[in-house]
């Protein structure tokens, strides 16, 4: 999510790190920051904004260093303020650190260093870890060893960069669940969190792995595993362009960020399940206003009412709680009837939706809780929600949103249970549920292996004049989504609705070339969904099933059959079946030569009504 730099040797390192900064600029920042030893004290330079910001504090005397580190932060805790930005001291000052990722037990930890006198000025979790590796250091040295002593307290995934003026010749990384590359140069050596802020520099990479630390001089790069134990070093010479390197080698924003999903669903978690499988959720509201809810009203825009839609299913079947959809544009105008008891959740992936805020707006004036699920940090509808759950997917470039669908799904998800959890809901089964839960992402990599499947799909397919999306149940949410992926990336017209209503009007359209992605998810309505693709065959349509990969019926039914691994609730295989559809309008577009991570006439922040 967030961007990091780091360099040693003897070009001006102020410079170089704010120049691989800028390289990172597509990964989206709300602040930066800048450290680098000087006598005895590290300077460090931050502000909230853009990165001109930054540039502007520094040029009045863009200071010389041998040696710096420099983060543009994307937010995860606390506003983008000055404060919050990184880098960050320890309580000594001897020590500061930029950091990428989530400490899961922050909070725990701030509560020890409290009680031993430490004082913190951000609501950072990195300011936490800068504490607890400051509190190694005086221990005892050098500095990489009180970084190992240090990782091994904390929880939660990280890119960790420390640099300390006690010893000003080095630059000492961890690697655990978040991207860190070090590039090896002659007499000089770097790092970044993304392969594209090195190339100007060098292209000998090394990605580090989970678990590892570096210590970066000018006379090289030494490897450690977290017992202390040096590793080979063991560079990868790469040459890609700097464009196909921003996007990680993707030839595409969209696909690259359909392939961070599992990652995503990582970080949506982090922090919010525990070992015991219970959800915990700070910062919303007490426990006691969730047995006094009496409905739910969902309101949104586009992708994100889509993932209300699923939020509907599971409020419904898992909570028996009334819930209701609303188009924000429709919503304001609509002179909703709004119970006092009931709760408003709002989504979106920007948080800066003009329908959507306008719609809050009116909630708030009617004095109705609300509740908002955004994906950026110290957004209006962040600001403005009585309260806020971050769905933590990173920036999302393509205009087409994929993975911040997954995130707000799997935050209804966590909110669902939550509920069953603090009412003591007798049929809620929240422990597996949370198990479940926890094992999305490895089901969600699964899913990803049905690319090369779902290329040779998208190549028979790619003529296609009209593309049916069907499905029953939670299945039927997921196909409105996955219709209004092609519409927007491939240009192809769609027809979308519940299995079952085709026969009232739509199957009018079904004549030889129509195609009709049928999603057949659950098993308890497999029987109805075979009876629907029947009759699509039967008008010359072509039928394909998404469905688990432990049905037996599909082979008979459908002209193709995509199978994805079965989750144990029947909601979360609906979920994770929209990743081969999203796959499936990805690489039709691409056959099809579309501008997909900008299609024509659409925006990916819509600030107009
Ligand atoms: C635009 C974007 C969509 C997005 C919708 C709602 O139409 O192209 O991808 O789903 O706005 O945006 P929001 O930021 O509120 O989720």
């Amino acid at each position: 999510m967030c961007g990091i730099a780091g360099y040693v040797g003897p070009r001006n390192a102020v410079e170089v790190v704010y120049d691989q900064l800028k390289r990172l600029e597509y990964r989206g920042y709300d602040s930066a920051g800048i450290a680098f030893p000087k006598g005895d004290e590290i300077v460090v330079t931050k502000r909230a904004g853009k990165l001109s910001e930054l540039a502007q504090a520094l040029s009045d005397k863009w200071p010389e260093a041998p040696l710096a580190i420099a983060h543009s932060r994307w937010a995860t805790h606390g506003a983008p303020t000055d404060v919050n930005a990184h880098p960050h001291f320890d309580q000594t000052e001897h020590v500061a650190i930029i950091h990428n990722g989530i400490i899961e037990n922050y909070l725990d930890l701030r509560q020890e260093l409290i009680s031993r006198g430490h004082k913190f000025h951000s609501q950072t979790d990195t300011e936490v870890a800068a504490h607890v590796i400051g509190e190694e250091y005086e221990k005892g040295g050098p500095l990489e060893e009180a970084v190992r002593r240090a990782i091994a307290r904390l929880r939660g995934a990280y890119a960790l960069v420390v640099v300390s003026h006690l010893e000003n010749d080095k630059i000492v990384c961890a690697r655990n669940s978040s991207p860190l590359v070090l590039g090896l140069g002659k007499g000089e050596n770097m790092l970044a969190s993304d392969i594209p802020a090195l190339l100007p520099y060098t292209r000998e990479v090394i990605v580090m792995d989970d678990d590892t630390l570096a210590v970066l001089t000018t006379e090289g790069i030494r490897l450690m595993d977290a017992n202390g134990r040096d590793l080979p070093v063991e560079p990868m010479h790469v040459d890609w362009d700097v464009a196909a390197a921003e996007r990680g080698g993707y030839e595409h924003f969209m696909l690259k960020e359909i392939h961070e999903q599992p990652q995503v669903i990582r970080q949506v978690l982090a922090g919010r399940v525990d070992e015991k499988f219970k959800v915990r959720l700070e910062g919303i509201f007490g426990e006691h206003v969730w047995t006094e809810i009496d409905r739910v009203n969902i309101i949104a825009c586009g992708t994100a009412y889509h993932a209300g839609l699923m939020g509907k299913h599971l409020f419904e079947t898992l909570l028996r709680l009334p819930t209701d959809v609303y188009y924000s544009s429709e919503f304001r105008y609509g002179d909703p009837v709004l119970s006092p008891r009931s709760l408003a959740i709002f989504v979106s992936q920007s948080g800066e939706t003009a329908d959507t805020l306008a719609a809050l707006k009116l909630c708030k004036q009617r004095r109705i809780r609300t509740l908002g699920i955004v994906n950026v940090i110290g957004s209006s509808i962040a600001r403005e929600c009585d309260r806020t759950i971050f769905t933590q997917a990173g920036p999302e470039i393509s205009v087409a949103s994929t993975k911040a669908y997954t995130a707000q799904v799997m935050v209804f998800a966590l909110l669902a249970l939550y509920i069953a959890q603090v009412q003591e809901m007798p049929g809620v089964r929240v422990g597996e549920w949370v198990e479940e839960l926890m094992r999305m992402d490895s089901l969600a990599e699964d899913a990803l292996k049905l690319e090369p499947e779902i290329i040779r799909m998208a190549e028979d397919m790619k003529n296609m004049p009209l593309c049916f999306f069907l499905g029953r149940g939670a299945d039927a949410y997921v196909a409105v989504e996955a219709a209004l992926k092609l519409k927007e990336v491939a240009y192809i017209p769609t027809q979308e609705s519940p299995a079952g209503e085709m026969k009232h009007g739509p199957l009018a359209l079904v004549q030889p070339g129509v195609a009709a992605m049928f999603g057949a998810t659950d098993p308890h309505t497999r029987d109805k969904v075979v009876s629907n693709m029947k009759e699509v065959q039967a008008r010359g349509g072509t039928v394909v099933a998404i469905t688990t990969d432990d049905d037996t019926i599909m082979d008979q039914a459908a002209d193709q059959v995509v199978r994805i691994p079965r989750a144990k609730f029947e909601f979360l295989s609906a979920l994770l079946s929209i990743i081969p559809l999203q796959l499936f309008s990805y690489h039709v577009a691409r056959l099809n030569g579309c501008e997909i991570d900008q299609p024509r006439n659409l925006a990916k922040s819509v600030t107009v009504e």
